[in-house]
């Protein structure tokens, strides 16, 4: 079931874009199917809410998320997307540097028929000195829902206990990032299972037999990485075997540790060994986060303590992904993305179908 925040308020992607009409296998037409994705989303539990954290959603959310974000995927083959958040409009609150999350956002709220209001650090009265309780608190009055990146973390939950609005953490400093967390899921199971995505989160137990057991190793600034505290806050869920590889002073925090300890296994290390590498399902690369550190030395020290290349992968499964949220600056050797196992810019591409889903889910 999901949590409210506690507040007051509270098959693979070819590069195939638009797909003719033609008769599926059930009989309907294209233009048939499409209208059925159009009612799909009424009635979710997560219809009004803000998402801040990962650990809000049940399980049966996160199943409804990716069936939801399959259904977007097939709506936007057949005609683009739909008219059914017409009237609704988004704000999207940019505080930090940001070119997947908002625009896969902007373009999902557009491509569901609904409109966008964007504001950044500059161009926000945050300039002036207003507290950001008090800019949110203005912005809901002009929107439905209100996207928010800010450099701390914890923002994202002070800023929802403000609204009445739902708000989306896009990304709050070195806390947490859930939609990239549910856009990297969907992307594993969509890469890792015979079947679609959709099919594959038929049911929570579906979802929990095609990932159960897998070897998902996380590799780099574990400490500052968003993305990794919520992904693995996240698959812990599943039943996975999680592998966390990043140098001593970058360690994955303890809260989040924690928190994975209860349903997966998992072991830290500091280097990417040949055993870990063969092992590994998904290898999940991310960036070290510059602007993380108070001192350049430190980040020199580290930041080129994993680089990904041909010889990397060379030990890999075939059947292995190599994923990473982007940008990447250094820590995937380009010459990695003739690979068909580097999944990251298709992982990138999931990323407008997921936010499809949860803005269809939290406005319909
Ligand atoms: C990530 C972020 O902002 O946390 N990027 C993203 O949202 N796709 C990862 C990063 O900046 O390294």
């Amino acid at each position: 079931m999901f949590k409210a925040v506690a507040t007051p308020l509270r098959r693979r992607e070819s590069n195939t874009e638009f797909t003719p009409a033609k008769r599926t296998a059930d009989g309907q037409s294209t233009s048939e199917t499409c209208a059925k994705l159009v009612k799909t989303a009424n009635g979710s539990s997560m219809r009004g809410h803000s998402l801040v954290a990962i650990g809000q959603l049940g399980l049966e959310d996160v199943a409804e998320i990716m069936r939801t974000a399959g259904q977007m995927h097939e709506l936007v083959k057949c005609s683009g997307g739909d008219n059914s958040l017409k009237g609704k409009v988004l704000a999207s609150v940019f505080y930090e540097p940001s070119t997947r999350t908002n625009c896969s956002f902007q373009a999902a709220m557009l491509r569901l028929g609904g409109q966008v209001i964007s504001v950044n650090e500059s161009s926000s009265s945050v300039a002036k000195g207003e507290t950001l309780s008090d800019t949110v608190r203005c912005l809901e009055c002009y929107c439905d829902v209100l996207v928010l990146r800010h450099p701390k973390a914890g923002a994202a939950s002070e800023a929802a206990a403000a609204m009445s609005t739902p708000l989306l953490n896009a990304g709050d400093g070195v806390g947490e990032h859930p939609s990239q967390a549910l856009l990297d899921l969907y992307t594993i199971i969509d890469e890792l299972s015979a079947s679609s995505a959709a099919l594959a989160a038929d049911s929570v137990r579906a979802l929990k037999s095609e990932l159960s057991g897998k070897v998902i190793t996380m590799v780099g600034d574990l400490k500052n990485g968003r993305t990794v505290h919520s992904l693995a806050k996240l698959l812990s869920r599943f039943e996975v075997v999680l592998r966390f590889v990043s140098p001593e002073s970058l360690r994955m925090p303890q809260e989040v540790i924690q928190q994975c300890s209860t349903g997966a296994q998992w072991t830290q290390h500091d280097r990417l060994t040949d055993d870990i590498l063969q092992e590994t399902d998904i290898l999940y690369v991310t960036r070290v986060q510059k602007e993380r550190f108070a001192n350049l030395d430190d980040y020199n020290e580290v930041k080129d303590a994993f680089i990904i290349s041909p010889a990397t992968l060379a030990k890999m499964k075939a059947t292995a992904r190599v994923m990473h949220p982007l940008p990447r600056v250094g820590e995937i050797d380009p010459r990695c993305d003739q690979d068909p196992r580097a999944a990251y810019f298709r992982q990138m591409r999931n990323g407008m179908y997921v936010r499809m889903a949860l803005l269809r889910l939290i406005l319909s």
